[in-house]
Order: structure tokens, then C-alpha cells, then sequence
């Protein structure tokens, strides 16, 4: 196999999962992962004969680079001492707090740090080893931010994009990071810098200005004799997956059954993964007071809350599970009654049937993060209610709401707005209920992951024409 391609996708994960059971090292064998990036990734690289440098999971292990469903995999390997130091560390207990608003405070350590830029060079090296002279390389992600720098110094020929999946924080919040600069000038060696949202890309370019001194024009910075573009491409979800996952009669009879299985009662819905950027206490706390003031009688609503483990051995990710196990305990213990729980809590990973089954059972998502890049979630509920029922209550704090607009928005920090919320959208008549999802399934629909990719990729191959001299 030939590893040299001109389409290379770094990511800090690999598109593939071990099938449990099947073994370790070279022997195992693996399947393409679920999720719109991979799906909507997946026809670009066998078009392109692509190649996805990423970790393949497992800590302390070394395999050779293989392939899996027309695509080429480069596993870079990670240390228990990389995982603990650069993933569970700088990634997810200092990046990720701080580019959500700092909803968990932040830990700053140079050792994590130090990881941090060992584990990017590593994959930059990793990638440049792979692409063909002037490729195209697309770095995803957080945990990536120095890899676009690095990888240019090390092969100034290639084209590069990068895209943060996440929010991009304002002036205020990045300015506490001690590596500020450092993390700025790793994005500046892409060509194109993606977002969620504009306000996101312009934070960047803000930070640039003031940071770094770069001389701009919108949202185009002017560095190291480049033009680098940072714009907006809202992420979105495969439409065409869960169109035939809801046409399947297997996915149709367990919805039923799960409404069976619930009773006749109004079935209201959280998929997250245990997270504390997703507001899940705040939609506890809400749901349960809805008992609490007899605005709701066991019986007549339930919440179904599915929590995926995440990042378990970050303290902060710890305390959480502990708060909400107890939150839920204290509520059905309060208001639920012999056969009538008022929440059904499950902390599991669900199948891509499982979850599009729960979606066609629910009258009620509720998605209430404090902070989020997008939320696919609230997408993929949308994709699957092709028969126009159901409402949405979703934040405005995620980065849906700037499309989604007529979900039933909502500020989760305020539980009387968040209860209001929820009982107008339990509340909604069927004609309302089908206004709102016409409008927001057609957004979907018109924009779903596929063009997405397409939009990003069109944009990294145009030349970086600057869209005016420089304002400063
Ligand atoms: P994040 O990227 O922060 O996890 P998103 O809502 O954008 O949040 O994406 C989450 C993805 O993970 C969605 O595609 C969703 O279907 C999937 N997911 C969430 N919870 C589960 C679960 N319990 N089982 C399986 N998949 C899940
Ligand atoms: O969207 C944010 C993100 O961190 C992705 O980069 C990642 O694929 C997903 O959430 C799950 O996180 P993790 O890789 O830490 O399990």
C-alpha cells in the first residue's frame, strides 16, 4: 500500500474502532466509527485515495499503518504518559474548559503543555511523511492546534486547512491562556482556518490583531508574507444516514416499543455525552421542579436522559457523573411513584439504530448546553422528524441555535425559563409542532454534512486572494 497521498486528514482520532473481541496489535480488526465527520470524509478520500493520520485508541501501542474501508490509516501511537498529559490533560482539562466559556475552571500546567507540543509535532511529522508534493491536509480539531505551524515548516508545499470543531473563545477568556501566542501563530500555519460560527472567526482574527499585531482586513490576517482566512462552515450531520435508518421497520417497531415500554405519557429526551458543557443538571433541575410545583404529575411526562462516558478519568468529568447519579436518585426518591420514575437515566453508548429509534419515540428534545460548538444531536433530532412531530427546546448557547431558529430557544442558566420552555414545548399542538420542524428540517436538509466538507474543501483549494489591502 501506498501511503504517499494528496489528501491527508489529521485528526487526533482515527475514523475506525477495534471490533471487540477480534484482538490486539496487527491481528485486530476494526470498523469505520459513527458520526457525520467520518461519513462525510469517507467518499472524499476513497475519491481521493486519502490517507486519515490519527490515534487508534489505544495507549502504549505501536502498529503499522493499515487499511480499512478505502481508507488509508496512519496510526500515530500515545503514550499513557501523552494520554494523560496531552489528551486528558491539555485537551480536555485546559482547552476544552476554556474555549466553553470557562464552565469548569481551567488547569494551566507546563508539564501538560509540554506534552501538548510533543504530541503535535509528532503528528505533524506524521503527516508530512504522507502527503504527496502540494497536497491538500486537513487538521481537525483542538487537540491539534500547532500541528498546521509545524507541518509547514516542515513541508512549506503543502495545502493547508484546519477546523475547530468547537467554540473559539473571545479576547476576554483566551487572553488567560499562558501559550496564547504560541496556540495563534500553530493556527496561522494553515491556509484557512474554519469555524463554527462568524462570531467565532472573528474572535480569531481579533486575537490576532491585538496578540500578535497582524495587520487584517475582515477576516483575513496578513502573516509571514501569507494571507490566512478564517471563516465560518457550521458543521452538520449526514441526512441521508438517518433517512434510511428512520425508513428501516426494525428502527419504526422499537420506537414503539419504546413508547410501550414507557407508558402513555410524554417521553421528553437528552442524548450528551456526560459532559458539563451539555447543561444536564440544569434540565434536571428544571424537569424535577416541573413535580415539585404539581405542574407535572408522575405518569405524565417522563425524561429520558442518555449519557455516553466521556473522558473519565478527568476529575472534573468524575465529580459531574457523581452530581447528576445523585440528582436523578433525589428526584425520582421525590417525585416518582411505584412504576412511574420520572427519569430514566442510562450512562451507555447507544447504537446509531438504538439512538434513531429514541429520536422517532420522543415528543420533547430537550438539548440544553451552557456551551457548544454546534450540537449534532439537535441536528440529528431534526433530520429524523420527517413526519414533522416533536419540538426541539434547545440553548442558545450552542452553535444550532444560529440556524435552528425555530426550535423552542432557551437560556438554560434561567431554570424558570428553561420550566416555561418545557412546558410550552410539551404543550405545543401538532399544527405548531409542524411549522417549527418544516422550517428547521428544511435548513438541515439544505445544508447537511456533505456539503459542509464540500464547501470547507472548495474554499482551501480557491487561492488565498486577500478580500483587500490590509486595514492596519
Ligand atoms: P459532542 O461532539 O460534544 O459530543 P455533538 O452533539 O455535536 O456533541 O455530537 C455528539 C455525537 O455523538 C452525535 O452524533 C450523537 O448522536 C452521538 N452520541 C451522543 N450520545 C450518544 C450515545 N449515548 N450513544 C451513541 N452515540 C451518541
Ligand atoms: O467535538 C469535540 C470532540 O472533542 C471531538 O474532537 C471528538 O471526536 C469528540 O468530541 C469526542 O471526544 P473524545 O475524542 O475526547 O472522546
Amino acid at each position: 500500500m501506498s501511503l504517499s497521498s494528496e489528501f491527508v486528514v489529521v485528526a487526533n482520532r482515527l475514523p475506525v474502532d477495534r471490533v471487540p473481541g477480534t484482538g490486539t496489535g496487527e491481528g485486530a480488526s476494526w470498523r469505520r466509527s459513527p458520526g457525520g465527520l467520518v461519513s462525510a470524509i469517507a467518499p472524499v478520500m476513497r475519491r481521493r485515495e486519502g490517507t486519515w493520520v490519527g490515534w487508534h485508541g489505544a495507549p502504549d501501542e505501536v502498529l503499522m499503518p493499515f487499511e480499512t474501508d478505502g481508507m488509508k490509516l496512519v496510526p500515530v501511537p500515545q503514550s499513557s504518559e501523552d494520554v494523560e498529559l496531552y489528551y486528558e490533560g491539555f485537551s480536555n482539562a485546559t482547552l476544552w474548559p476554556l474555549y466553553h466559556d470557562v464552565v469548569a475552571p481551567p488547569v494551566y500546567s507546563r508539564e501538560m503543555w509540554d506534552a501538548y507540543v510533543r504530541v503535535n509535532e509528532r503528528f505533524a511529522k506524521a503527516a508530512a511523511r504522507v502527503a504527496s508534493q502540494g497536497a491538500i491536509v486537513w487538521v481537525q480539531d483542538y487537540q491539534l492546534q500547532l500541528v498546521p505551524a509545524m507541518l509547514r515548516r516542515l513541508r512549506p508545499d503543502l495545502r493547508i486547512g484546519f477546523f475547530l470543531h468547537i467554540p473559539f473563545p473571545p479576547l476576554e477568556l483566551f487572553w488567560q491562556m499562558p501559550w496564547r501566542r504560541q496556540i495563534l501563530e500553530g493556527l496561522l500555519g494553515a491556509d484557512l482556518v474554519g469555524f463554527q460560527l462568524p462570531g467565532a472567526a472573528s474572535n480569531f482574527v481579533r486575537l490576532c490583531r491585538r496578540l500578535l499585531d497582524a495587520r487584517y482586513n475582515k477576516q483575513d490576517v496578513f502573516w509571514d508574507d501569507r494571507v490566512v482566512r478564517a471563516r465560518a462552515f457550521p458543521i452538520s450531520v449526514d441526512v441521508g444516514e438517518l433517512n434510511d435508518l428512520i425508513a428501516r421497520p426494525s428502527v419504526r417497531e422499537r420506537a414503539e416499543e419504546i413508547r410501550t415500554d414507557l407508558g402513555d405519557t410524554t417521553i421528553l429526551l437528552g442524548v450528551d455525552r456526560l459532559d458539563y458543557t451539555k447543561g444536564i443538571t440544569q434540565r434536571l433541575e428544571a424537569f424535577g421542579e416541573l413535580f415539585g410545583d404539581g405542574h407535572l404529575k408522575p405518569g405524565e411526562a417522563v425524561l429520558v436522559q442518555i449519557a455516553t462516558p466521556s473522558r473519565e478519568r478527568v476529575e472534573q468529568y468524575q465529580l459531574l457523573r457523581d452530581q447528576i447519579e445523585q440528582q436523578v436518585g433525589r428526584i425520582n426518591g421525590e417525585y416518582g411513584e411505584i412504576g412511574f420514575p420520572v427519569v430514566h437515566y442510562m450512562h451507555t453508548s447507544y447504537t446509531r439504530d438504538e439512538l434513531a429509534a429514541l429520536y422517532l419515540a420522543a415528543d420533547v428534545m430537550v438539548v440544553t448546553p451552557l456551551r457548544d460548538g454546534m450540537n449534532l444531536v439537535a441536528k440529528e433530532y431534526v433530520a429524523c422528524r420527517a413526519d414533522l412531530r416533536g419540538t426541539l427546546v434547545l440553548s442558545e448557547f450552542a452553535g444550532a441555535a444560529a440556524e435552528l431558529k425555530r426550535a423552542y430557544q432557551v437560556n438554560p442558566y434561567d431554570i424558570d425559563g428553561l420550566k416555561d420552555t418545557l412546558l410550552m414545548a410539551l404543550n405545543a399542538e401538532p399544527a405548531e409542532q409542524a411549522r417549527r420542524m418544516r422550517a428547521m428540517r428544511k435548513r438541515v436538509i439544505e445544508h447537511d454534512v456533505d456539503r459542509w466538507a464540500r464547501d470547507f474543501l472548495s474554499s482551501l483549494e480557491e487561492p488565498n486572494s486577500p478580500s483587500g489591502p490590509p486595514l492596519q
